[in-house]
């Protein structure tokens, strides 16, 4: 018998499955079985919503389900509650939500049983900094979506519809409900007439699926489109350019969501040009979009204060102002402190900041995390950002809760992912890039979910044999044994990975160069402010390594609630892998493993490398569970990852032993390039793929 299964086996593994390019993502088509919906209402949304049911069921085949748009007190805002016989919400897009998730469960496994679902964030929002010209800043996806240079620029083709649909699907599929359509760093064309037809176009083409468009806007544009002397935000004059301009706006796209703003941060204008406070800036706005119900997302992502560590200070910025802000601003945080490194402690404005609403930004594009050349799952990152506590009411307090409303009354809760997305045909770059955008929407619509609970999912989802390629039986315990379990795995040390090989400890910022990709501890090109260079960062020298954030140093540990303070300036109670980020410390500090600093780092560094490794063979052993595109572009992108990562051990060990002027363990791997070279290199072009 057990000769007959496996040469069974052996002859379903042998088959190939057909080749896929990702463009599916998580929402690849499955044969259906027949289902009767019957639906309460009528509407673009809704219609959507049985659609969904009617190619996608793969329940009891005749099924009856009902979806019943009904007030009821335990669902909230867009919230659904599942029942016996199908869905139930306040509103058409709960009942949206409420299918997908009907879905997922039919395809993922958890059975389905009465319960109600209500989002964490009541705004989860996609920030695309994309350029105008096409361009997409931090994209490692080709082009941008929505934008694009040439003469046809702003034509709207049946082409560029289709995929706005599509990505509008996806996004609604995961609980998505916002999208900023153009980079932070905006350019004032964004609100010219031709450039808002293009937005209107686009924001049509969304709201079926319940997806809000948004804008980015320059501080300056009351001057640099509207030909006014002066954006100072107390002048009338460019108070009523922004109010024109509101109109304008409303009238083409009715349920415009608001503005996101980058104002005196690295080079933008904003109310600090004239002698005006962040608050006053954001109000102004705010005022100019209250009548519409438009909300302003302002961002913390300031450094210009004349404190000495920056890491302080967009808490020394924003603090004072607390309390100032209309309720329809909300300031919007990105994760750490400094910007989006592999690894920092949670920013001290969440869980500062008491009457004013405050939203976290994450970055869903791998600009610090090896762009699409290395599989990088973000999940593990995110929930330990939401999860940490920031006591700000006391124990419990964690990021999550001190931004989604359960800590203070907030008019509005939000949350920002920055997008991930070009028109590469798999929309990510990295076939599992895919992952952490759908880790984006699932965390933003229920914030306590586990990475491993998403990875699980979007495995079976973006992964699963179809069932008609593969006999089920067979099909289920060995595809989750050799397919689910390995590749979860490799998904969920994915991070911890890249910690490991590129700043293990605490260390942060130390790429080179300004894409952010390969290592450049010693990158400090004349001129260029301390405060963008590694030296600045990993503070290393003959006496030791690592930023002195005590008390005796910056001081940075005070922006944090007790406990927190007095455990991160405590080297006995300070978590290891915040040590290098609060505490400058010789190189034979012993360690709790008993080592020292420096055996320390060394063994990071090499265990990040043996765990890409590892993932080269986790992949190569699923191989008969892919499509043989998918299989081949993943395999390539983890050869250059494991180099790349070698890359990284190797120029970090061989720059820090200049100062450590300690041995590399010998049981560590030797380096295999010399210092010299890899200080010539640009990791980033080196290789083709
Ligand atoms: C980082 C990133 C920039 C971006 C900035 C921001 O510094 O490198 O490209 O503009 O963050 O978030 O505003």
């Amino acid at each position: 018998m057990r000769t007959l299964i496996s040469a069974f086996m052996l002859l379903f593994v042998a088959l190939p499955v057909k080749a896929e390019t990702g463009h599916d993502l998580w929402l690849r088509k499955h044969s259906a079985n027949p289902v009767k919906v019957v639906c309460s209402g009528n509407s673009a949304t809704l219609s959507i919503a049985m659609n969904e049911l009617q190619q996608g069921w793969q329940g009891e085949t005749g099924a009856s389900i009902v979806l019943a748009v009904k007030p009821d007190k335990s669902i909230k805002g867009d919230g659904y509650k599942l029942t016996a016989s199908g869905v139930q919400a306040n509103t058409e897009l709960g009942i949206l939500y409420g299918v997908y998730e009907l879905l997922r469960r039919q395809q993922t496994g958890p059975p389905v049983k009465e319960e109600v679902s209500n989002p964490s964030y009541e705004r989860r929002v996609l920030n695309h900094w994309d350029n105008l010209d096409g361009s997409v800043e931090r994209g490692y996806a080709g082009h941008s979506i929505f934008w694009r240079s040439g003469e046809d620029s702003l034509a709207v083709t049946e082409k560029d519809k289709a995929l706005w649909l599509e990505y509008a699907r996806a996004n609604a599929s995961i609980g998505i409900n916002g999208t900023v359509l153009n980079n932070v760093n905006a350019s004032p064309k964004i609100l010219s007439g031709e450039y808002l037809m293009r937005a209107k176009a686009i924001a049509e083409a969304l709201r079926p699926y319940g997806i809000r468009s948004y804008l980015s806007v320059k501080f300056s544009s009351p001057s640099l489109l509207g030909g006014l002397k002066t954006s100072d935000p107390l002048d009338p004059q460019a108070i009523q350019w922004w109010e024109t301009k509101a109109k304008e706006i409303y009238r083409l796209i009715p349920d415009f969501g608001g503005f996101l703003v980058k104002a005196n941060s690295e080079g933008q204008p904003g109310p600090q040009d004239y002698g005006r406070t962040h608050a006053q800036g954001a109000n102004m706005l705010a005022d100019v979009l209250k009548p519409y119900g438009g909300i302003v997302m302002w961002r913390a992502f300031v450094y210009s204060s004349e404190d000495k560590d920056r890491a302080r200070q967009a808490y020394a910025e924003f603090m004072p102002l607390d309390g100032q802000f209309r309720d329809n601003v909300i300031i919007q945080v990105k994760n750490g402190p400094v910007d989006f490194q592999p690894r920092e402690p949670f920013s001290p404005l969440f869980g500062g900041m008491k009457k004013t609403s405050v939203m976290p930004e994450l970055q869903i594009t791998q600009e610090y995390l090896g762009h699409s050349f290395q599989l990088v799952f973000l999940a593990p990152m995110w929930e330990e950002t939401l999860q940490s506590d920031t006591y700000q009411e006391g124990p419990g307090s964690t990021v999550a809760r001190s931004t989604n409303g359960s800590l203070f009354p907030q008019k509005y809760s939000a949350i920002a992912g920055v997008a991930n997305i070009g028109i590469d045909a798999n929309w990510c770059g990295h076939h599992f890039a895919q992952a952490n955008w759908y880790a984006f929407g699932r965390l933003a619509w229920n914030s306590g979910l586990t990475s491993d609970r998403i990875a699980d999912e979007w495995i079976r989802l973006t992964f699963s044999p179809n069932s008609k390629e593969r006999p089920d039986a067979l099909k289920t315990r060995d595809w989750q044994e050799k397919f689910l379990i390995p590749v979860k795995e490799m998904m969920l040390q994915s991070r911890e990975a890249a910690v490991n090989y590129m700043m293990p400890l605490g260390l942060h910022h130390i790429f080179a160069g300004t894409h952010h990709y390969g290592p450049g501890p010693w990158y400090a090109p004349k001129g260029t402010r301390p405060d963008w260079t590694p030296p600045y960062y990993h503070q290393a020298d003959t006496s030791g390594i690592g930023f002195d954030r005590t008390r005796s140093g910056s001081n940075a540990v005070s922006q944090y609630h007790e406990p927190l303070a007095s455990q991160f300036n405590d080297l006995k109670t300070c978590p290891e892998i915040y040590l290098l980020w609060f505490h400058h410390l010789p190189w034979t500090y012993k360690m709790k493993s008993g080592r020292t600093l420096w055996d320390e780092l060394c063994y990071h560094y090499e265990k990040g490398v043996v765990q890409v490794r590892q993932f080269q063979k986790v992949w190569d052993r699923a191989e008969p569970y892919v499509d043989a595109q998918r299989f081949s572009e993943v395999q390539s992108r983890l050869r250059r990852h494991y180099r790349d990562a070698q890359i990284w051990k190797d120029a970090c060990l061989l720059y820090f032993q200049q100062f450590s002027r300690l041995p590399i363990p010998y049981d560590v791997e030797r380096p295999v390039n010399d210092l010299e070279d890899l200080m010539k290199i640009d990791l980033k072009w080196l290789h083709h793929n």
